[in-house]
């Protein structure tokens, strides 16, 4: 397991732009972990490390997904937060997001577990007691 630690929200960007050199397109990239931890910044980095406009990146919470066609690999960003069922996933035509050469970032992966491919890389993100961030990554 990788471990990242980030002192700020500046930091967290950088890391997702980094961890954007990995991908190569069809990555399912989970970011889990506690509430307002720098999962939507780390998503911003791996959208501007793609090539992407960063300030661009909210976080999908009302409209599920948010697409960002901008960089050199297409991006697909979901937030499960307030997803009530799994079935509301089939309804946005989720399998076919996961067919695409893209990478699918989808941030509270974990409160549908089942719904994610075995291939997904995690990224739990932890608020630390100093208020630093602790990343840990499973690939
Ligand atoms: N090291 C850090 N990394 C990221 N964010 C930080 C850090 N330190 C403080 N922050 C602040 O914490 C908040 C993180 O917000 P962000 O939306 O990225 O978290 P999130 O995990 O996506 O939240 P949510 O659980 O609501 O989806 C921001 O207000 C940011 O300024
Ligand atoms: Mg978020």
């Amino acid at each position: 397991m990788d471990i990242i630690i980030s002192n700020s929200a500046e930091e967290t960007v950088e890391a997702g732009r980094r961890f954007a050199e990995s991908l190569a397109g069809g990555e399912v990239i989970c970011l889990a972990g506690d509430l307002g931890a720098g999962k939507t910044h780390f998503a911003k980095g791996i959208v501007a490390g793609l090539g992407g406009d960063p300030q661009e990146v909210t976080s999908p919470t009302f409209t599920l997904v948010h697409e960002y066609h901008a960089g050199r690999i297409p991006v697909f960003h979901f937030d499960f937060y307030r997803l009530e069922s799994g079935r509301e996933l089939q309804n946005i035509g989720w399998e076919d997001y996961l067919d695409h050469a893209a990478v699918c970032l989808v941030e509270w992966a974990d409160k549908f577990p089942d719904e994610v491919p075995a291939k997904a890389v995690w990224l739990n993100f932890v608020i630390q007691l100093d208020q630093t961030r602790r990343v840990e990554v499973r690939r």
